[in-house]
């Protein structure tokens, strides 16, 4: 590829850098997927140089790219593309190095790997030291605001300099395989779209689990919990690559068209049917994987604090459509669950009329797709028991589809791999549009309102189990169950 691109990643000391953003470039360019003359800036406000920043890099790529995968030629070529710039934030003359390192005639792409708070001095900056020209993009990362209010300010701000077009709001979800993988699977699948409606669809489920806590997040995670940091983006995106109508085309405006029509159609939740339709959970200490671990409470940074902040929620959601009208979605995002898994699962209308009296007690079709671990589809089936004995018996079995062949060296790629390529082609259609999150938060805010207006309480869960029993309680007084359970 011959793009000349340069690419400048704001807070490349950062965790998202460090475990996510360089490993993805190293394996891009062991891809030769790397335009040839693609140069990159890691800018931060360590007074380092640029020897000791790689040598850095080195040794965190090589704790988070498996041996197998080191190869030092490509290590050799990748070095040679990234340069150290210092910069402190705040100070306006700094950014003057940025200016001074770009070129004439490339393409420019500011990723912000930093804090949200920092995005319109950063921006503000650039402007007025000269790094910004019409055709610069810039990238930010969630959280885009706390609530609609902000998520606004925040947009309007970045919007001063850079125009819509050249926005790019990165939820990584939409640049794992499988979720690419449910437009495969639902627009080039006869015998899945013709089958995707509430005549045929009973209910939905998604479920993203964690087993991870807040990682030393306390001071961010506490005034986020789990609505805004997963439910509010990822599980929404994922809701609308499930329940979206068939977009006319893959181009980025014509998937978000869909995307938009889908959350505007969500039914409200207000504070007459929160308790019913939403449960709040917090995990107190257990265990997981065979190591205690200790509740919210007692996480680091939280000294004496009492804070009902959310690490589960699940959700009943309801869309009012055609298509949907009358399927509920079973939604729930927690941390510190016992396993962590992401799943969707479309679960079947039973045959209206049966004719097999020997059959198992839940024995409509599912399809079960697996986003992570193990990426995969499965579809239960009714199928005969092979035994003479009985005249017609049935039983559950599975139709497996599995995209993570263990005997094979294939990996499944991750998530910044994708958004990076997508990026340097300048191609919008996995990441979100302004009009989407504040969609998004205009929805979550009327359960947030609807919280502090009722006091709705927060259900304590040990760490490991699989969350409040409350969330049992919603999907199981509707006569139905998580799958798995
Ligand atoms: C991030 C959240 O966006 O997604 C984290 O801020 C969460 O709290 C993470 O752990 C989950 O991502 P994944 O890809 O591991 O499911």
């Amino acid at each position: 590829m011959r793009d000349n691109i340069d690419l400048v990643i704001f807070g490349s000391q950062g965790d998202l850098a460090k475990r996510k953003l360089l490993p993805a470039l190293y394996r891009l360019d062991k891809a030769d997927l790397l335009p040839d003359n693609a140069r990159i800036a890691s800018v931060a406000r360590h007074q380092i140089s640029t020897n000791i920043y790689l040598s850095q890099v080195q040794e965190n790529l090589q704790q988070v790219i498996p041996k197998k995968e080191w190869d030092n030629k490509v290590w050799t070529r990748f070095k040679r593309r990234i340069y150290y710039i210092k910069v402190d934030f705040s100070q306006k003359k700094q950014f003057n190095h940025v200016s001074d390192w770009m070129e004439e005639n490339r393409k420019v792409i500011f990723y912000l790997a930093t804090p949200p708070s920092l995005y319109e001095s950063i921006c503000k900056h650039m402007a007025s030291t000269g790094c910004v020209s019409e055709n610069t993009r810039i990238v930010l990362e969630k959280p885009i605001g706390h609530d609609l209010r902000s998520s606004k300010q925040v947009n309007d701000a970045v919007g001063q300099y850079f125009s819509e077009k050249n926005i790019f709001r990165i939820d990584h979800y939409l640049g794992k395989e499988t979720v690419q993988n449910l437009l495969a699977l639902r627009f080039a699948n006869r015998i899945i779209n013709s089958q995707w409606d509430n005549k045929c669809i009973d209910h939905i489920q998604i479920t993203a689990a964690e087993t991870v806590g807040i990682e030393g997040r306390w001071s961010y995670y506490d005034t986020v919990g789990q609505l805004r940091d997963m439910f509010q983006n990822h599980l929404l995106q994922l809701l609308c690559m499930v329940a979206m109508e068939p977009p006319n085309s893959l181009k980025a405006e014509e998937i978000r068209a869909e995307k938009i029509k889908l959350l505007r159609a969500l039914r409200p939740i207000g504070s007459d049917k929160v308790d019913d339709y939403v449960v709040r959970g917090q995990y107190t200490n257990g265990w997981i994987d065979g190591k205690p671990v200790v509740g919210y409470l007692e996480e680091e940074g939280a000294e004496n604090s009492n804070s009902n902040n959310e690490t589960f929620v699940a959700i009943k959601v309801e869309i009012d459509n055609w298509r949907w009208a009358g399927v509920p979605f079973y939604m729930r995002t927690g941390k510190r669950l016992n396993a962590k898994h992401t799943e969707i699962i479309i679960a079947y209308k039973e045959s209206s009329h049966s004719i097999i009296a020997d059959k198992p007690l839940d024995s409509s079709n599912k399809l079960v797709i697996r986003l992570q671990p193990n990426e995969g589809i499965e579809l239960e089936m009714i199928s005969k028991k092979q035994s003479l004995k009985q005249r017609l018996s049935t039983e559950k079995r599975v139709l497996n589809l599995d995209f993570h062949d263990s005997d094979s060296d294939k990996r499944v790629v991750d998530a910044y791999e994708r958004l990076f390529l997508e990026l340097i082609k300048g191609d919008q259609w996995l990441f979100v549009s302004r009009e989407e999150i504040e969609t998004s938060w205009d929805w979550c805010d009327q359960i947030i309102d609807a919280w502090n207006k009722n006091k709705s309480p927060t259900r304590l869960y040990s760490a490991g189990s699989g969350g409040p029993a409350k969330a049992e309680v919603l999907i199981e007084s509707d006569g139905r169950s998580w799958h798995g359970q």
